[in-house]
């Protein structure tokens, strides 16, 4: 499961630091066992489900706010030269996490993704923090 999701979000490679980029992968790798979802699920999962017929899957998201979280942390540096500083892999450790939760917000009806009942109670910046280690589960 590590190496598939290093496959299809190669931007876990860009945290530098090994206790970091693991503990970051193996959220997500809890959250795809304990919602159940497979990577053919998630390359069909929107990113919200709030744009009807979206196109952009919830991997596609994921890479491209991590991409753009680096970007404007460049800028930041380059604008802001010491007076902000970015720790790059909590930023991309945040970016990559940011919207894991949705995995328990959704459910599958007829092919289509919509608002589990979890999801409904419990939206994904809340249950994110479920899956953080010594703060429980959302299936618990
Ligand atoms: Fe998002």
């Amino acid at each position: 499961m590590r190496e598939e999701l290093l496959r299809i979000m190669p931007e876990f490679k860009l945290i530098k630091d090994s206790q970091i980029q693991k503990k970051t992968i193996n959220v997500w790798i809890e959250a795809m066992k304990k919602s159940g979802w497979t990577f053919d699920d998630l390359r069909q999962m929107p990113f919200t489900l709030l744009i009807e017929r979206t196109s952009v899957n919830i991997i596609e998201h994921t890479r491209a706010v991590a991409r753009c979280a680096l970007e404007i942390a460049e800028v930041f540096g380059k604008e802001y030269d010491e007076k902000i500083r970015v720790n790059r892999d909590y930023l991309l450790a945040g970016a990559m996490l940011h919207d894991v939760g949705k995995l328990f917000e959704y459910k599958k009806v007829k092919g289509k993704f919509v608002k589990s009942e979890e999801g409904k109670l419990l939206r994904h910046p809340i249950s994110e923090l479920l899956l953080l280690p010594n703060t429980g589960s959302p299936r618990k």
